[in-house]
């Protein structure tokens, strides 16, 4: 009787203590850290995907810690862009939890439609609610600095205005659907050779006018609900234990409220994280927990850190569907998603050349398709941002077949044989389910002299596609831009023997970021570029073939003569082989410092581009380079042709100490329908600092135009993006006098238009 009454008393007490206890949600967030322990509050500073066994969300990549007696639930994470990645099977449940492969970043950035980039992030957005996450990891917006660089197709544009634009519309798409992203990987992130050391040497002007301003667009523009930090040191500190990254420029001048939290295991210096300002130290480690314990505890981590830290954790956790204990539906309509992804891929696609009406495919019925990407086509790259491949992915064969040609069936069964062999000899004990960097693909096929001729006979057209896959923890290297000798004997022999029968060649470029076509691309009659088009590839790629699609792509980066062109091609490690075995996903701080010891024992002195990279190309980054300095380029930046043609009108224009903007009067006045794409450029007075000859400020696309139908587009933006950042004052420098607006086709040719204002 007694025990039962103690036990009763005790129970009341237990539960008058918890009614007690701030609850997140009912209580203010200060007076919840005021609850906290010291413990607790450390616990919310990392990540604790390695101290759950069994995740609510398996295949997500991470998720903050739950501290229920005071209401606070863990914030569920998982990767993109191009896929929301978990895993499509659970071992406590028969589910299946497919997700849609979306077109890569840079696809998406060649439709340059910003509606484009907020359907395709309410897309994405849909699935992370529907399956009951809370954050994609994504966008990925760093410039695409040079051509090889590893994760270019998780990114958008050697432009950063282009850049900004397009991932805030994909921001804003994804959060429009009640869930979170993480703008990625702030700052500087543009190789992955030694991702995890490597020190980018930049000055300040290019940091404020190229590699920041991508962000600071779209943290204004899409107000993201974190910001991750990089692996990479800038001007020799690791970003995400830099105040200056992540404090002084994100917080105090662009006004940004949101958390920041470390790309996973970066950095090396936990305390020195929190004290930067990075809140949330991703997956988390125990050693960092100690780590900012000690800290704490002696005094040399101030608390006010601590607490303005945790205080935006659950700022962030308050926002979330765990939070507000959603009731998703746990599956998603993956039928509407893979048409919504179809037809973005279709619109992003760019039509490099068209000799003699080449395309559509209108007088075509019999197709022979050479390369051994016609046959193993590339939706996507790999590695944790790029996520491998979705569930399914529509050939071309299929493709091709839908849209009603017939393929020629005698070169299937060799491919795939070729292609089984390939990857036979490469991988004896199988292919790798999972490959963070790109798998060794098959070699080119040459079929023999009387195979083509045969082929030409029997069809009526031929298509080669060149395929380049991509990862992460890797980049391209200099052989990888150029095609290899079968490649070329492959372009040679095909348009040979079609052109002999009178019959055209088109080539597909199934590739991550530019590739060489100076030295071949005049043997071909068309070449349509169309990067890493997601799961629907095959329909996407046959819609615009077909002509159901009118192509309306351009470039997101220039397509060079040859590597070494660029100016910052010296500075890029263009022929270094890292050794990967180093960088396994779960390594601790410690076997981090073991693989760099290593390395020392076999290069003691710090190596150029591997350990440092010096940005000597300073502002000239892509076609502000080319176009500057007169430098010949095979396709330029916003370069992309169409089945019809397109006639411009200037309507107005106005500037003044606030805002510029253009409105021009595009007319369809070719025969089929199809959209345009309008870049206005501008070419700035000079004033004290040296700028480039052009820069893009704004662009627009215009709807689906009928023959001889027009449209009026206005391209607005604030008149402080003309200025230059003068770095000997440290401040944004407008020069006054005439600056000239030019509307233009792309980063090269004439201008379709061209007014001037004056700024007094
Ligand atoms: C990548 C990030 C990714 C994270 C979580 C890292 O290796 O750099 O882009 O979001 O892993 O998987």
């Amino acid at each position: 009787m007694k025990t039962k009454l103690f036990f009763t008393f005790a129970s009341l007490l237990a539960s008058v203590s918890a009614l007690a206890q701030p609850q997140l949600g009912k209580d203010s967030v200060d007076d919840v850290i005021a609850a906290m322990t010291l413990e607790e509050k450390v616990e919310m500073l990392h990540g604790s995907r390695m101290r759950m066994a069994e995740p609510k969300f398996p295949g997500a990549a991470g998720f903050t810690t739950a501290i229920p007696r005071l209401g606070i639930p863990s914030v569920h994470m998982a990767d993109g862009p191009h896929r929301l990645v978990i895993s499509p099977s659970r071992a406590f449940d028969s589910n299946v939890y497919n997700t849609t492969e979306i077109p890569s970043e840079l696809t998406i950035a060649s439709s340059f439609d910003t509606d484009a980039a907020f359907k395709a992030g309410e897309l994405i957005g849909q699935e992370v609610s529907d399956y009951g996450l809370d954050v994609l990891l994504a966008p990925g917006v760093n410039l695409i600095r040079n051509t090889l660089g590893g994760r270019n197709g998780e990114y958008y544009s050697e432009d950063p205005v282009h850049a900004g634009l397009m991932a805030s519309a994909f921001v804003n798409g994804i959060q429009s659907r009640n869930v979170g992203v993480a703008l990625k990987h702030y700052a500087v992130n543009n190789q992955e050779t030694n991702r995890n050391a490597n020190d980018a040497i930049v000055s300040q002007r290019a940091l404020r006018e190229l590699y920041l301003r991508n962000f600071e667009i779209a943290v204004k523009r899409g107000d993201p609900w974190s910001v991750m930090t990089s692996y990479n040191k800038v001007n020799g500190e690791y970003v995400c234990e830099s105040r200056f990254f992540c404090e002084d420029v994100l917080r105090s001048e662009w006004g940004y409220k949101g958390l920041v939290m470390s790309d996973w295991n970066a950095g090396r210096d936990a305390v020195k994280s929190i004290a930067a300002g990075n809140d949330l130290l991703m997956p988390g480690q125990d050693k960092q927990r100690e780590a900012i314990l000690e800290a704490a505890r002696n005094g040399t981590l101030p608390m006010e850190y601590i607490d303005l830290s945790v205080k935006r954790v659950l700022e962030f956790v308050l926002k979330s569907n765990s939070f507000k204990n959603f009731d998703y539906p746990n599956e998603t309509d993956l039928k509407a998603h893979s048409k919504i992804a179809r037809e973005i891929a279709a619109n992003s696609l760019v039509l490099l050349k068209n000799d003699n009406d080449a395309l559509p495919m209108t007088d075509v019925r019999n197709v022979a398709l050479y390369g051994t990407t016609s046959y193993d086509i590339i939706p996507a790259g790999m590695g944790f941002g790029a996520t491998g491949h979705g569930y399914y992915c529509v050939s071309l064969v299929e493709g091709l077949r839908k849209a009603g040609y017939d393929v020629e069936k005698s070169l299937i069964g060799p491919y795939q044989a070729h292609i089984a062999a390939e990857n036979k000899k490469n991988y004896p004990n199988g292919m790798p389910p999972f490959s963070i960097t790109a798998p060794t693909r098959a070699d080119e096929f040459v079929p023999t002299a009387e195979t083509l001729a045969a082929n030409a006979a029997a069809n009526d057209m031929a298509i080669i596609t060149l395929g380049r896959a991509n990862g992460e923890g890797a980049d391209r290297r200099k052989e990888h831009f150029y095609l290899s000798e079968k490649e070329s004997e492959l372009i040679k022999v095909v348009s040979g023997a079609y052109h002999d029968a009178g019959k055209k060649v088109v080539v597909l470029l199934n590739i991550v970021s530019a590739i060489e076509t100076a030295s071949w691309k005049d043997s071909v009659d068309g070449i349509l570029c169309v990067f890493q088009p997601g799961c629907e590839t095959g329909n996407a790629v046959a819609d615009v073939l077909s002509g159901k699609v009118n192509p309306s792509g351009r470039l997101p980066q220039t397509f060079q003569v040859n590597y070494g062109d660029a100016a910052c091609d010296n500075d890029f490690p263009c022929d270094y082989v890292f050794d990967m075995s180093a960088f396994t996903r779960a390594y601790a701080l410690s076997a981090k410092d073991a693989a760099e010891s290593a390395r020392r024992q076999v290069e003691p002195e710090l190596t150029k581009n591997v350990d440092y990279t010096t940005y000597t190309e300073d502002i000239y980054v892509g076609y502000r380079y080319f176009s500057t300095f007169g430098k010949k380029v095979s396709y330029p930046f916003g370069f992309g042709l169409s089945y019809t043609g397109f006639d411009y009108e200037l309507v107005s224009s106005s500037m003044d100490e606030r805002n510029c903007s253009v409105t021009v009067k595009v007319t369809n006045v070719g025969s089929k329908a199809g959209r345009d794409v309008l870049q206005v450029y501008v070419r700035a007075p000079k004033g004290r600092l040296e700028k480039p000859s052009r820069e893009l400020k704004a662009f627009a696309k215009t709807k689906t135009l009928a023959p001889g139908e027009s449209q009026e587009l206005t391209l607005g933006w604030e008149t402080s993006l003309n200025a230059s950042y003068n770095e000997k004052k440290a401040e944004w420098e407008l020069a006054k006098g005439v600056y000239s607006f030019l509307v233009c086709k792309d980063a090269e040719s004439a201008p379709l238009l061209e007014v001037s204002r004056k700024l007094r």
